[in-house]
């Protein structure tokens, strides 16, 4: 993992653990709530149960209030019949219930201010309940955002790492083929030319000492050592694209490549083409081309293989190939040579054209190289590659 991932995932990891601890905060906050909720509640019903026994208990009295009263109005009215004791009694009596009366209307109305109070703190309690239980969902939202979303944020940047990676691979792979082609043309054309040119000055010195036949035998020579030059020079150049690819087409390309290294390796290399051998657009064209000559020389180069199958199967709308060899395989995960290019260059064609490649391979059990392409152009396309 590089240092932006690394400090990515840092960052990524101190914001889940602070939200994480709101999210238990939130949790806690609306518990208790609901706990107080809960309480005040049952409060709520005791408190009901009072006012209305305070109800009826008021009411009792203020009958007997009434009752009392007229009563006393009665004797004092009477005073002639009732002894002034009868009187007073009922006027303490009266008094009494009236104090009594008093009391319990003062209470009752306590009471019914605490419910209103309990109403009221219920009704602002279940509010905080409900902004709770939204807060914590809203922060459940942003842990999964944090989790989910930013971790594919996460990817992408991986992955376009990854990709400047593969980029800086591709340019190395463009330098070591310059680098080869140019010691084959120093080795191969470079060297026959200097040889001509020597050749060609002992040509010179024979005539001058009128030597002909040494003269003619250097010219065969020269002839030949042309003829080599020519066939390398051609070799180079059809190894930086074939130019039957675009005269002749796919397949028939196809079939003269693997004929010559097959003969030049002597090697069995089986070949089937299935599908319509129409022109395909050249993007194709050569990506397929160029798989089969990498998978080719690999398996020539590294398996050993004695045996070599080249499936090529062209249909509507799909390419599909598979290049086997039964040679000495080798782990496909663990590649790390420094100037290996071959499967990377693969891999990214296939890839550019939203293709699949998989490679099925293990320590002496040969080398399966499976190559998907969605032919997305219908129609003939301008061949400009
Ligand atoms: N068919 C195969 N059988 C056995 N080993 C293979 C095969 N194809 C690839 N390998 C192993 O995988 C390595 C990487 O292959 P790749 O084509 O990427 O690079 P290369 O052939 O070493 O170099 P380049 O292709 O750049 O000239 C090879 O060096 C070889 O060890
Ligand atoms: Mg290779």
């Amino acid at each position: 993992m590089s240092m932006d991932t690394k400090r990515l995932d840092n960052i990524l990891k101190k914001m889940t653990e602070v939200v994480e601890k709101s999210q238990e905060e939130i949790l806690l906050i609306s518990e208790q709530a609901e706990k107080e909720y809960a309480a005040l509640e049952e409060e709520l019903v005791q408190t009901k149960l009072l006012v209305n026994q305070y109800i009826a208990k008021s009411n009792e009295l203020e009958k007997k209030v009434r009752a009392s009263r007229r009563q006393l109005s009665e004797v004092s009215k009477r005073f002639d019949i009732h002894s002034e004791e009868t009187i007073r009694r009922v006027y303490e009596k009266t008094h009494q219930l009236q104090t009594e009366y008093a009391v319990v209307q003062r209470e009752e109305k306590a009471l019914r201010q605490k419910r209103d109070d309990l109403e009221r703190r219920l009704i602002q309690l279940s509010k905080t309940i409900e902004r709770a239980n939204n807060l914590g969902r809203k922060v459940s939202i942003i842990s999964s955002f944090l989790q989910d979303d930013f971790h594919e944020v996460n990817e992408l940047v991986k992955s376009a790492q990854e990709k400047q990676q593969i980029g800086l691979k591709i340019i190395e792979a463009q330098e070591k083929e310059r680098k080869r082609i140019s010691r084959e043309i120093h080795d191969g054309p470079a060297q026959s030319l200097a040889n001509i040119l020597i050749r060609s000055e002992i040509v010179d010195l024979a005539f001058r000492d009128g030597d002909t036949e040494q003269a003619l035998t250097e010219m065969k020579s020269i002839r030949e050592s042309i003829r080599q030059a020519l066939r390398e020079v051609r070799r180079i150049i059809y190894d930086l694209r074939p130019m039957a690819l675009d005269d002749l087409g796919l397949f028939p390309t196809i079939k003269k490549h693997i004929s010559s290294i097959s003969e030049y390796n002597n090697i069995d290399i089986d070949l089937a083409l299935h599908g319509d051998e129409r022109r395909l657009d050249p993007h194709y064209e050569v990506a397929v081309f160029r798989i089969i000559q990498e998978g080719l020389q690999n398996a020539i180069k590294h398996a050993k293989a004695s045996r070599i199958i080249v499936r090529l199967e062209i249909r509507d709308n799909l390419i599909a190939l598979n290049i086997e060899d039964d040679g000495i395989g080798f782990d496909p995960e663990n590649i790390n040579k420094k100037d290996s290019y071959g499967l990377i260059g693969m891999k990214e064609r296939v890839d550019l054209l939203d293709g699949e490649l998989t490679i099925k391979s293990e320590p002496n059990r040969g080398t399966k190289i499976v190559v998907k392409l969605p032919y997305k152009i219908p129609v003939e396309s301008e061949r400009n590659v």
